[in-house]
C-alpha cells in the first residue's frame, strides 16, 4: 500500500483515478486544484504522485507539482498525464525528473501498470535503504576518533550543519578524515537513505570528468555508444562528494557552478537541462585561494562552495588524540591474533608522540597496520614500525647515546585500555594520577620525580625528532641551552 496524490482540474478523472487505486488498496489524496495539492505536498509526503501535465484553470501547473515532489527529501516518483500531442512537452518533463507519462485518452489498465511499475521501483529503492541503515551505522559519529580541542570544533561543527541542504567545503592536509566527514555529514541527514557519491575530480581528464559527473546522450562525442546518467543524476535525492576539487579543470568549474545555482545539469551533446536535487559536498587539500590569484579556480565557484568550511587539523596539532586513535585502531580496524586485540609497547607510543606525521591519520593507521601484519607477538615493537618512523628515533637516541633502557618511558609495558580522554602529550595509563601505570601488569607507581623526568624525557625526545635531530635547534625551541640540553638528555634517575 502506497500513498498516492493525484491531481487534475477535471473532477471525473480524479475521481476515476481515485477509486481504481483505492480498489487495489492505497491511500489516496485527490486533488482538483493545483494550486492546494502544491500546499499540501509536504504534509502528505505521497511515495507517487499523479499529475495532469497542464491545469489550466489552476495557476500553478503540473511542473510545479513535478518540480517540488522531485524536491523533497525523499524525493515523490511523478506520473505524468498529458493532452494528446504535446508529447513534446512531455519529454521534457521525463528530463525534469517525471517517472513516467501517460497520453490522454488511456485505459485505466495503463494507469494501472504505470502505477506498479512506479511502485516496485519504489519498493527497490527502499530495500536498498535497508541495506543503507545499516551503513549508516559505519558513519556515525563515533567513527570519527578525537578528543582534542580542535576536533571537539570539527563535530561540533558537523553536527549543526550536517541536516541542511547548505555546500560545505572541507578543508585539511591529506589524511586528515575529509572524506569521513564527509560521509558523516550525509549520513547524519535526512538525505542519509539516498545515494552518497564521492568524486575524485583528479581522477580523470577533463572530457572524461565532464561526461561522468554530467552524463552524455548517445553520439554525443566518438565512444558515446549509448545514452548515460551523470553522476549528478545518479546522486539525486542525495549528496554528492567532490573530492579535491582543486584540480577540477576550468570548464567544468562554470559547468558546476551553473549545477550549484540552478540546480539543473545539462547532458553532454543534449540541449534540455535535468532538474536534480543533490547536496553539494566538496573537499581539497591544497588551499585555494592561490589558486584563485593564478586565475586557475574560479572566484564565483569558490564563494559558492565555501558557504560553510570545515577544517581539519594535522595530527601534529593535536597529538592530545594520538592515544585515542592507536587504541581505536587496535581494536576496531585490526583483527585480534589468537582471540587477543594487539597493543603497543610504550616505546611505540613515544615515537609516535615524536612522529610529525605528515601523512595524518591515514600514515597512523597504515603504520599500525603494518606493525600489526609484521609483529611476532601480541605486542608491537619498535621494529615493528616503518623505517620513515624509526628514522628519527635512532636519530635522537644515537646522537645523544641517550640510553632509552634508563627512561621510565621506555619499560615494555602496554597501553591500558583507556578510560577517559587522555591528558595533553601522552600515555594515559602514565599521565593518570591514580596508580594505574601498574593496572594489570602489576608495576609500580612511579615516584613523582620518575614520572616528571619521565614526561621531561617525552618532550626532550619529541623536540628532538621534530627538529631531526638537530639538538642545537631543539635546545632553541625548548628555550634552554645546548649544554642543559646535553645534561637532560644523559641525566640518570636521582
Ligand atoms: N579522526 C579520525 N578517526 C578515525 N579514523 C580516521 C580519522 N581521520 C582519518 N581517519 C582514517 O584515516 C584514513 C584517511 O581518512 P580520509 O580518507 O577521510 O582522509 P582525507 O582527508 O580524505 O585524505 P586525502 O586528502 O588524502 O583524500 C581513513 O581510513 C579514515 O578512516
Ligand atoms: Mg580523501
Amino acid at each position: 500500500m502506497a500513498r498516492v496524490l493525484v491531481v487534475d482540474d477535471e473532477a471525473t478523472m480524479v475521481q476515476m483515478v481515485t477509486e481504481m487505486l483505492r480498489a487495489d488498496g492505497h491511500e489516496i489524496f485527490p486533488f482538483n486544484d493545483a494550486t492546494a495539492a502544491l500546499a499540501a505536498l509536504d504534509s502528505i509526503a505521497p511515495e507517487l504522485v499523479i499529475t495532469d501535465l497542464y491545469l489550466e484553470k489552476a495557476r500553478a501547473s503540473g511542473l510545479d507539482i513535478l518540480q517540488k515532489a522531485r524536491s523533497m527529501t525523499p524525493p515523490a516518483l511523478v506520473i505524468l498525464i498529458t493532452a494528446f500531442g504535446s508529447i513534446e512537452t512531455a519529454v521534457d518533463a521525463m528530463k525534469k525528473g517525471a517517472y513516467d507519462y501517460l497520453e490522454k485518452p488511456f485505459k485505466l489498465d495503463e494507469l494501472k501498470l504505470c502505477v506498479h511499475r512506479a511502485l516496485s521501483y519504489s519498493d527497490a529503492i527502499s530495500e536498498n535503504l535497508y541495506l543503507r541503515r545499516q551503513l549508516k551505522a559505519k558513519y556515525q559519529f563515533s567513527q570519527i576518533i578525537g578528543s582534542s580541542s580542535g576536533m571537539l570544533g570539527v563535530f561540533k561543527m558537523v553536527q549543526r550543519v550536517a541536516d541542511t541542504d547548505s555546500t560545505i567545503l572541507i578543508l585539511g592536509e591529506s589524511g586528515t578524515g575529509k572524506e569521513l566527514v564527509a560521509r558523516a555529514l550525509h549520513f547524519n541527514s535526512r538525505r542519509q537513505f539516498a545515494p552518497f557519491i564521492p568524486v575524485n575530480c583528479s581522477a580523470l581528464p577533463e572530457n572524461l570528468l565532464e561526461s561522468e559527473l554530467f552524463g552524455h546522450r548517445k553520439g554525443a562525442f566518438t565512444g558515446a555508444v549509448n545514452d548515460k546518467k551523470g553522476l549528478f543524476q545518479e546522486a539525486d535525492g542525495g549528496t554528492i562528494f567532490l573530492d579535491e576539487v582543486s584540480s577540477m579543470p576550468p570548464l567544468l568549474q562554470s559547468r558546476l557552478l551553473r549545477v550549484l545555482q540552478e540546480r539543473e545539469v545539462r547532458r553532454v551533446g543534449d540541449t534540455v537541462p535535468v532538474f536534480v536535487n543533490v547536496r553539494v559536498l566538496a573537499a581539497t587539500n591544497v588551499p585555494l585561494e592561490p589558486k584563485i590569484k593564478d586565475g586557475s579556480f574560479r572566484e564565483d565557484l569558490y564563494y559558492r562552495l565555501n558557504v560553510i568550511s570545515i577544517t581539519l587539523p594535522p595530527l601534529r596539532d593535536r597529538r592530545d588524540d594520538l592515544p585515542l586513535l592507536v587504541n581505536h585502531f587496535l581494536k576496531d580496524k585490526v583483527c585480534p591474533r589468537n582471540g587477543q586485540p594487539f597493543r603497543v609497547t610504550r616505546q611505540v607510543m613515544a615515537v609516535f608522540e615524536a612522529h610529525d606525521w605528515p601523512g595524518n591519520v591515514r600514515e597512523l593507521e597504515n603504520a599500525i597496520e603494518r606493525a600489526c601484519a609484521l609483529s611476532e607477538t601480541q605486542v608491537l615493537q619498535l621494529g615493528d614500525l616503518p623505517p620513515s618512523l624509526t628514522r628519527y628515533e635512532s636519530q635522537v637516541t644515537a646522537s645523544t647515546e641517550f640510553d632509552p633502557r634508563v627512561s621510565p618511558l621506555a619499560q615494555s609495558v602496554e597501553m591500558q585500555p583507556l578510560r577517559h580522554a587522555p591528558a595533553a602529550g601522552g600515555l594515559e595509563a602514565e599521565g593518570s594520577p591514580q596508580p594505574t601505570l601498574g593496572g594489570a601488569g602489576g608495576q609500580p607507581v612511579l615516584s613523582l620525580k620518575a614520572y616528571l623526568r619521565s614526561q621531561e624525557l617525552m618532550h626532550l625526545n619529541r623536540a628532538m625528532a621534530v627538529c631531526g635531530g638537530d639538538k642545537e635547534k631543539a635546545a632553541q625551541m625548548l628555550g634552554i641551552s645546548l649544554a642543559t640540553l646535553y645534561r637532560k638528555m644523559v641525566e640518570e634517575e636521582g
